[in-house]
């Protein structure tokens, strides 16, 4: 393909194509710059493509408009040589990503490297800091933002654990596409004075905030821009600054969105600190921290473990291959015991449940168990805890085999409902919500809906067919308000950080469920509902119409499972169950039971902790 005809004019709402097209157009400017070095096209097209690409670069800290504007220049001159350099360390620092590692400014700068490729101040010496970028939302003159982005620069010191560039947008709409677009943002400040529309054209975004006022006051656009920010990325530290109104800000209970309220005019390094110290915590990995603590302690074990510490591994010349194909911490960290901070798997009371709680925040859930022999026993441990002998279970036909297993555990009886065949492409889908809703509506007639415990789905399946969760709970909800909801999210762990799919997950539903009903407005909608239906309404009104529950009866009773080691870092066999159950003190003792028979007395250590740093991970640092 011709370069001369891959370009589109980028769109900054265009948020599905994300970070790999970000990638793909740079190798696209690549080409060009190529052809206009060897003379098959024009300077102009060069110029053209670049001044396209740099609306989207706006929202990045790397390369970021020092360098772009180097770019440009290099190309006024009719430097095409230069140029074709430049552009292409830029396009290999981003698909390696490279400039996010602290490198010798001066060695970048020797030989054949471009000039000013890392981005400025980054430190030298090669010791590299994880790196992030902080979205700062401003009223301040677009003008004024390099001199502004020095003074963030200049904050930076030695001691500092991470290094960040700053973003900055001035308005609304324009910070809703940087989070969306950029995944390096891990800190937003909001300062007042900032507009709402942004100056490129964001028709998806104009669809989405037709119904948000753009006149609101300073103060109140602050906050709402803080929600959206936060609906969005949950992850995101938010700093809100304010002139004047700090106290009646953080008086308002819709501030404790923010992790932070600061005068404008405080110390910007207070500011800095505070971000980082944000940045911290969600950096720890309790677990994992002691565990390399402890794998450096000369500990003696006279525990039954020969393979701790490696001491029959590496005195053995017949098994030595393995400890110097694994290393020697892998055993330096291999132990069986609960102390020195190593908590226990089975009644966790230090790290393991700080890196508990840390993942329950992480996944919006109340409560989360980690498992260290898949989801395959994360599914018995939910049932076995959650179902009494002749409970009755709606579940997938097609679910995972862990699921009967559990039902014998627990005596449950399965009332299995089909997936919608996909014969034509030989798989199946997932359980269309009007079969669910008539099993309810069927056991109802012959009076034993009372019997029904649980709904046991399978989200997503194997190919990748996801349900509507938040429609499907509220739905059956409606016909037995204390239903329970056990989704296997075996392959979809992953979609919790992602904006797009997090609606579609357990969790990501459970919240929005919650958050609904506290609004008057479910009543209404349940009352109005209820009179459209009358007192007894058929099977068929029920099942065509989009059921809303009684916001009075509910008892929101949500329950996930997840292989961690299928779609985050952790290793094989991590697992996670996430708890989000209004009555589960009700169940506590029982979960508790489930996990003396399912958890090994000898958890793998190595597995725990790759839980709690799949947790780090994904919360996106
Ligand atoms: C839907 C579903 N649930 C549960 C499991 C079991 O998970 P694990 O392999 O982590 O035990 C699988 C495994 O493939 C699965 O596909």
């Amino acid at each position: 393909m011709s370069s001369e005809t891959q370009h589109r004019e980028p769109r900054i709402d265009q948020f599905l194509s994300g970070p790999g097209a970000r990638v793909d157009r740079w190798r696209e400017l690549l080409d060009v710059a190529a052809a206009w070095s060897s003379g098959t096209t024009s300077r102009a097209k060069f110029e053209t493509a670049l001044a396209e690409l740099s609306i989207l670069e706006e929202f990045f800290g790397y390369p970021g408009p020092r360098m772009l504007a180097a770019l440009q220049e290099s190309a006024a001159a009719d430097d095409a040589r230069t140029t074709l350099r430049m552009v292409r360390g830029i396009a290999a620092a981003l698909a390696t990503r490279s400039f996010q590692r602290e490198l010798d400014v001066d060695q970048a700068n020797e030989g054949d490297s471009v000039p000013d490729l890392m981005p400025p101040a980054l430190g030298k010496g090669g010791r590299r800091r994880p790196y992030f970028e902080t979205l700062i939302v401003t009223g301040v003159p677009a003008a004024n933002w390099p001199a502004l982005a020095a003074e963030w620069r200049n904050l930076r010191r030695p001691l500092d654990a991470f290094i960040y560039e700053p973003v900055f947008v001035a308005s609304f709409e324009d910070a809703f596409c940087a989070i969306m677009l950029n995944p390096a943002i891990a800190a937003v400040v909001v300062n007042e004075g900032f507009e709402f529309r942004s100056r490129h054209d964001v028709p998806v975004l104009r669809t989405l905030s037709a119904s948000m006022n753009e006149h609101e006051s300073s103060g109140t656009s602050t906050l709402r821009l803080a929600h959206v920010l936060k609906r969005v990325r949950p992850e995101l530290d938010i700093y809100l600054l304010s002139n004047h109104r700090v106290e009646e800000m953080a008086g308002n209970p819709k501030a404790n969105v923010a992790r932070r309220i600061f005068y404008a005019v405080e110390e910007l390094l207070e500011l800095h600190l505070a971000i980082l110290e944000g940045v911290q915590d969600r950096f720890e990995t309790p677990f994992f921290d002691n565990m390399k603590k402890y794998a450096q302690r000369p500990i003696g074990t006279f525990h039954a473990l020969p393979i701790a510490r490696g001491k029959s591994i590496f005195k053995s010349d017949w098994i030595r291959d393995m400890g110097e194909f694994y290393g020697e911490t892998l055993f330096l960290a291999e132990s069986s015991a609960t102390t020195g901070g190593l908590d226990s798997l089975l009644e966790p009371t230090g790290n393991i449940k700080k890196a508990q709680e840390m993942a329950a925040r992480a996944f919006g859930a109340d409560h989360v168990f980690f498992v260290t022999n898949g989801t395959s026993t994360s599914n018995k441990m939910a049932v076995q805890a959650l179902i009494a002998p002749g409970d009755i279970v709606i579940v997938d036909r097609n679910c995972h085999k862990s699921h009967h297993y559990g039902f014998v555990l627990g005596g449950a009886q399965p009332l299995y409902v089909e997936a919608f065949p996909m014969t034509e492409y030989s798989m199946y889908g997932a359980v269309p919500l009007r079969t669910i809703k008539q099993a309810l509506l069927n056991l109802r007639a012959e009076g034993r809906l009372d019997r029904v415990k649980m709904v046991d789905l399978t989200n997503c399946t194997f190919d990748g067919h996801i349900y509507n969760t938040r429609r499907v709970m509220e739905e059956c909800l409606a016909i037995k308000p204390d239903l329970i909801f056990l989704w296997d999210e075996a392959w979809f762990g992953f979609a919790r950080f992602s904006p797009f799919l997090r609606p579609r997950t357990a969790m990501g539903a459970a919240n929005e469920i919650e958050a609904c009903l506290r609004e008057p407005q479910a009543l209404t909608n349940y009352e109005k509902q209820r009179s459209e239906l009358g007192a007894d309404p058929s099977d068929d009104a029920l099942l065509n119409k989009r059921l809303v529950p009684d916001p009075r009866q509910v008892r929101l009773r949500v329950y996930q499972t997840n292989s961690t080691h299928k779609s985050m870092s952790a290793l094989r066999q991590g697992s996670m169950l996430l708890v989000k159950d209004v009555d589960f003190h009700t169940v506590e003792a029982q979960f508790h039971e489930a996990v003396f028979t399912h958890a090994s007395t000898s958890p793998n250590q190595q597995l725990i902790a790759s839980l709690d740093v799949a947790r780090r991970q994904m919360e996106r640092l």
